[in-house]
């Protein structure tokens, strides 16, 4: 780390502060002593200019549209790694050996049961329930089950409960699929692969064997790894900030679901879909862009723009690249992707989208897989929830690890009435 300073005149003094330097990307101004030297705070709603941790987990340069998990490169990952080997590597640092990931694999997939009295809450749901409600509901409940990895100042626990989250959340995902078409729930079983045990709960009934198709399979792999974890984005932030006050794990990772299922982030795949349904054929994509620039219509193309991406996001490369492949060997079509294809192509040579550089991100063409696979777009921000646990998980250990770790408690700039007295009620 290079230490330089940023000087701060405002008006009444000059403030000197640290500048501070990381491994790679954009040197940060410590501001931490602002408040106590000049009576003034920074103003950053949305957070646009503001660096809220140290982090080695991901890397992201918008600009350049390149993301690294532990310095590897998202699109090498998606080739050649596994959602297991990705998890390890944002636990642990390093990607593991043959025998570290067997052993890993094998920890896992030993966690995948969840208490047998967590099927009633289901129970307690309409069927027709949002499945990221059952979601909310049933992680955040894992904590009454689960006190002995509660203890967050203990690594071992801190390791368990981790474990026991990446583990569980595909088994509740199932069931709250399962709840949604009144199918019984699909236990486990521990000689598939994580992704194929999550397919065969999924899809799985008592009626017939179900066989994994490996293809599938390797897809919905690749789409796990694709939303492991991502920088600072909202729904992380919200479990950091949720756990900097101590709470338990599993009411962190409830509170990143809630997070997460808003339309302008996660829930933007279930969005984007609905939004190509709505398109229907290309010949109505002209009306639907000409909405997205109108100021006036609070339409916008969901599954394009980011905050960070101001190039196209490297997932929805490897995104595309997959639902080709996906079609390919199961030998189907959809419609709506050569939709998708034409709206990127027409929003890419308008002069609105480039200006503004917005291109496609993660969320545009996720949900043309997960339909030919078989998924209702109510479940597509619960698989990624799925697969962004990890990631929750791992930026939420990085944090209370961090022996430097407070509450985060952020001030406003007031703009309410100042200080007047009570008028009693006769005299209003
Ligand atoms: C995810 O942060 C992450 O890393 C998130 C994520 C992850 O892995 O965790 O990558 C996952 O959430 C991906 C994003 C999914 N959301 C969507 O696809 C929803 C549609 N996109 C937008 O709502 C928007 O692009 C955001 C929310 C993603 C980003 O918004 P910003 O950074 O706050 O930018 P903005 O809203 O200020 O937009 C800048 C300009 C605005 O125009 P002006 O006011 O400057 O004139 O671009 C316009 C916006 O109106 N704009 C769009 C647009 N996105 C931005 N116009 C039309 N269509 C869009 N999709």
């Amino acid at each position: 780390m290079s230490d330089n300073q940023a000087t701060l005149n405002d008006g009444s003094k000059t403030t000197n502060m640290p500048i501070r330097s990381g491994s790679i990307g954009p040197d940060v101004i410590d501001i931490r002593k602002l408040y106590a030297e000049t009576g003034k705070f920074t103003y950053d709603p949305g957070f646009t200019s503001t660096a809220s941790c140290d982090s080695a987990l991901t890397y992201i340069d918008g600009d350049e549209g390149v993301l690294l998990h532990r310095g590897y490169p998202i699109g090498q990952l998606a080739e050649h790694s596994s959602f297991m080997e990705v998890s390890y590597l944002l636990l642990n640092g390093e990607l593991p050996s043959a025998d570290e990931l067997a052993q890993f694999s094998r920890t896992i997939t030993r966690h995948t049961m969840v208490h047998e009295q967590l099927s009633v809450f289901y129970r307690g749901f309409r069927r027709d329930a949002h499945p990221m409600a059952i979601m909310c509901g049933v992680v955040g409940a894992l904590s009454a089950f689960y006190h002995d990895s509660t203890d967050i100042a203990d690594p071992e626990q801190r390791k368990i409960s981790a474990h026991r989250l990446i583990a569980k959340m595909p088994t509740i995902a199932a069931m709250a699929y399962k709840y949604s078409v009144g199918q019984p729930f699909v236990y486990p079983r521990n000689d598939l692969s994580y992704t194929g045990n999550f397919l065969r709960m999924t899809f799985a009934v008592p009626a017939e064997e179900y066989e994994v198709n490996p293809v599938v399979e390797r897809a919905l792999d690749r789409i796990f790894i694709l939303h492991a974890d991502h920088e600072q984005n909202a729904s992380t932030s919200t479990v950091r900030l949720a756990g900097s006050s101590g709470a338990n794990p599993f009411a962190c990772i409830a509170a990143g679901i809630a997070c997460l299922w808003g339309p302008a982030h996660g829930g933007a795949n279930e969005a984007a879909l609905n939004m190509l349904k709505e398109i229907g054929t290309p010949d109505r994509i002209p009306h639907y862009i000409a909405r997205a620039k109108d100021k006036n219509d609070p339409f916008r193309l969901m599954g394009f723009g980011h905050r960070v991406y101001k190039n196209y996001d490297p997932r929805a490369t490897v995104m595309q690249k997959t639902v080709r492949e996906v079609f390919d060997s199961l030998k189907v079509t959809d419609p709506l992707f050569e939709t998708a294809l034409r709206l990127e192509e027409l929003a890419l040579s308008d002069p609105y989208f480039i200006e503004k550089k917005l291109f496609p991100n993660v969320d545009f063409y996720s949900g043309i897989i997960l339909s030919a696979i078989g998924f209702p777009t109510t479940m597509f921000t619960a698989l990624f929830a799925l697969a962004r646990t990890v990631g929750w998980v791992a930026q939420w250990n990085e944090m209370i690890s961090d022996p430097g770790q407070k509450i985060g408690r952020p001030r406003q700039l007031y703009t309410g009435p100042v200080q007047r007295d009570y008028v009693p009620v006769s005299q209003r």
